[in-house]
C-alpha cells in the first residue's frame, strides 16, 4: 500500500476509496490534463504503479492455505525476450527476500552469467559454476558461493554452461538435471530463484522443469507482448508433460516511465490479459538500477533509497505474501 499512502499526500484524497474497479476515468482524465500532475510525480517518484492498483484490486484473496508459509519455493525468472530485466530481477528480488529474513539461493542458469557478475563474483572467483552440476552432477552446496548479502548464496554460471544446452540434447533425462540437482538442497533454503537465458531452449526447460512458480518480467515497451504467447505455450507444454505443479505467480511489469502514455498503455494491456497475474509493484526504469550492476551490488546495498530499491522492496512483499 505504499503507492497509495504517498498518494495521498497533497491532494490525492480518496484513492482507495473507489470501487473495485479503482481509479476511474475521470481520475485519469484529470490526471493527464494535469489538474493532478503533482500527484503523478508523486507516484512516479515513489516508483510507478497507480496505473496496477484497481487491477490488484482483483486478484484473488489468498487462502488459509495459501496463507501457510512454504518452505523452499523454487521460482524461475523467466522470459525468452533478452533484456527484459530477468537478471536485475533475480539479483534484487533474491537480496530482499534475504534481506526479508528468508535464506535465499540463486541460480545463474544463463551462460552470460549477468547475475553473478551482478552479485559481485568475479570470474577467478568461479571454480565450479551451474554446468558441473547439470553435466557432471557436482552437488549445488559444493558450487555455491556466499555474497554480500546475509543469507543469499548463488551458484554461478560461466561461459562453460553455453555448451551445456547442445551436451544435454542426447543425454538422459536432459529435461530434468536441473530438478535433480535442487532436490537436495531445496529444503536448506526458503527460496530458490533461476535467472533463465533469452531463449527456450533446454536451459529454461531444466529450469521451468524444476520449478513450482513462474515469475515473468516484461519491459513496458512496444514490442513487450511479442513472444508472450510462445512463452505462455512453453509453460503450459511443460506443465502437462513435465512438470504438473508449475503455476505463473506473477508477471512483473519493469522499466516503467511515468513520463509516457506508453508504459501505462501497456501496463493496461498486460493487465487486461492477465488481471490475476500482474503485480502491484511496478518497477520504474531507473538509472541507479541499471548502475548497481557494475559495482557488484544489489540495489538494496547500491542505494537502497533509490526507487527502484524501494519498488523491488514492495515486490519482495508481494511474492512473500503470494506463496
Ligand atoms: N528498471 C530498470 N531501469 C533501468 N535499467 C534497467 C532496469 N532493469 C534492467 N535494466 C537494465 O537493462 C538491461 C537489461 O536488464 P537485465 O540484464 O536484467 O535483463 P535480462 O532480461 O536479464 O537480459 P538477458 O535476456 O540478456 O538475460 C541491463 O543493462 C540492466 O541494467
Ligand atoms: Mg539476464
Amino acid at each position: 500500500m505504499r503507492f497509495l499512502r504517498k498518494a495521498k499526500e497533497p491532494g490525492a484524497e480518496n484513492l482507495d476509496a473507489e470501487g473495485a474497479e479503482g481509479i476511474g476515468e475521470e481520475r485519469r482524465r484529470k490526471i493527464e490534463g494535469g489538474a493532478l500532475a503533482h500527484l503523478e510525480a508523486d507516484i512516479h517518484e515513489a516508483g510507478g504503479g497507480w496505473v496496477s492498483e484497481r487491477i490488484w484490486r482483483r486478484r484473488r484473496e489468498p487462502s488459509e492455505g495459501d496463507r501457510e508459509r512454504r518452505r523452499g519455493r523454487v521460482i524461475a525468472v523467466t522470459n525468452q525476450k533478452g533484456g527484459v530485466g530477468k537478471s536485475t530481477t533475480a539479483v534484487n528480488l533474491g537480496a530482499y527476500m534475504a534481506m526479508e529474513g528468508g535464506r535465499v539461493l540463486l541460480i545463474d542458469l544463463d551462460p552470460q552469467g549477468n547475475a553473478s557478475s551482478g552479485l559481485g563474483v568475479e570470474r577467478r572467483q568461479i571454480t565450479r559454476c551451474i554446468y558441473k552440476a547439470l553435466a557432471e552432477e557436482v552437488e549445488l552446496k559444493d558450487i555455491a558461493l556466499r555474497t554480500a548479502v546475509e543469507r543469499l548464496w548463488i551458484v554461478p554460471s560461466t561461459i562453460n554452461l553455453a555448451g551445456a544446452e547442445i551436451e544435454l540434447v542426447s543425454a538422459m533425462s536432459r529435461e530434468t538435471r536441473l530438478k535433480t540437482a535442487i532436490a537436495p538442497i531445496a529444503g536448506d533454503y526458503d527460496y530458490v530463484f533461476i535467472d533463465c537465458p533469452p531463449s527456450l531452449g533446454l536451459l529454461t526447460i531444466n529450469a521451468l522443469t524444476a520449478a513450482e512458480e513462474v515469475l515473468i518480467p516484461i519491459q513496458c515497451e512496444f514490442y513487450a507482448l511479442e513472444g508472450l504467447v510462445l512463452l505462455m505455450r512453453t509453460i503450459q507444454q511443460v506443465k502437462a508433460h513435465l512438470n504438473p505443479d508449475l503455476e505463473i505467480n506473477g508477471i512483473l511489469m519493469t522499466m516503467y516511465d511515468a513520463r509516457t502514455n506508453l508504459s501505462r498503455q501497456v501496463v493496461d494491456e498486460v493487465a487486461k490479459l492477465y488481471p490475476d497475474k500482474i503485480y502491484k509493484a511496478i518497477i520504474p526504469r531507473s538509472i541507479r538500477l541499471s548502475e548497481a550492476p557494475s559495482y557488484g551490488q544489489p540495489i538494496a546495498l547500491y542505494d537502497g533509497m533509490s526507487k527502484g530499491a524501494l519498488a523491488y522492496q514492495e515486490l519482495a512483499k508481494e511474492v512473500i505474501e503470494n506463496g
